[in-house]
């Protein structure tokens, strides 16, 4: 038998505002570590930096894992990582797909992006809670609207229409062994395998924080998942995930977000 540990407890649900919004409401209501929340729509699907992801019915996976880490809240820039991996292997269990990551959270088919992930987390009567929020592009054949990125989807990358069914049994593999060894092990191990499926490093990108966006070049993570970067003047700074963005600097390779 397979051991797993994520997505046991599994709530599907038809058409809801936000699994994410969900799964906080079922939080308190006592569901528990490892209970995955998924629809076949959301009508207020919540991105990144309070972006809207947009979906049509059955086409997409959308799915939200309630966790309860050990490790304290220093760690915790590890879960979008180590969710972004668990979900590029898990798609390329699937079927062979060039993917590779873009930090914090976004998986990448060249430069469209097939995947995006929205960890939220807080505290319920003294514990610490993370929802992990997964949204897969899968059976699109067109987008319609306007995207900040390009998006793409399974079927468009590699011919293969996919179950969302399956690719949630997959994903709750690959991310429960992730997960169980981040709670044991920490950052080091996701944070070395992150930076070996990502095409960012030593690159210039236009980071926008907010205030004027600025390029500088992408040197690394740091063991707490935050983003080393060296500016013009030749500084090393560390930019941390909430409010920033950013776009690669040659618009040929351009993968914002
Ligand atoms: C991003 O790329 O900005 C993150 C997108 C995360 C979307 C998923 S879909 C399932 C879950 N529910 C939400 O409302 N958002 C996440």
């Amino acid at each position: 038998m397979e051991w797993l540990l994520l997505g046991v407890q599994h709530i599907a649900l038809d058409t809801i505002d936000s699994t994410n919004a969900r799964a906080r409401e079922l939080l308190r209501d006592g569901a528990g570590e490892g209970t995955v929340i998924t629809a076949s729509h959301q009508t207020a699907g919540r991105g990144r930096l309070d972006r809207r992801w947009i979906d049509k019915p059955n086409q997409s996976l959308l799915a939200s894992y309630i966790l309860e880490p050990m490790r304290s809240p220093e760690d915790w820039g590890g879960i979008p990582l180590l969710a972004g991996l668990a979900v590029l292997q898990a798609l390329q269990s699937i079927t062979p797909v060039n993917l590779h990551l873009k930090w914090p959270n976004d998986v990448l088919a060249g430069t469209r992006k097939i995947a995006g992930i929205l960890v939220e987390s807080g505290m319920l009567s003294g514990r610490p809670w993370i929802i992990a929020g997964i949204g897969v592009n899968l059976n699109q054949r067109e987008f319609e609207g306007e995207y900040r990125l390009p998006p793409t989807s399974l079927l468009l990358e590699s011919g293969r229409w996919c179950d969302p069914e399956e690719l949630l049994t997959a994903l709750s593999k690959t991310l429960s062994l992730r997960y169980t060894s981040w709670q044991t092990e920490g950052n080091g191990p996701i944070v070395e395998e992150w930076m070996r499926h990502s095409l960012m490093f030593g690159r210039s990108i236009s980071l926008d924080d907010g205030d004027a966006a600025r390029v500088v070049v992408a040197e690394g993570l740091t063991p707490e998942g935050a983003l080393l970067v060296r500016s013009v003047d030749g500084r090393e700074e560390t930019i941390y995930a909430g409010d920033v963005s950013f776009t690669y600097e040659d618009p040929a390779e351009n993968a914002g977000g």
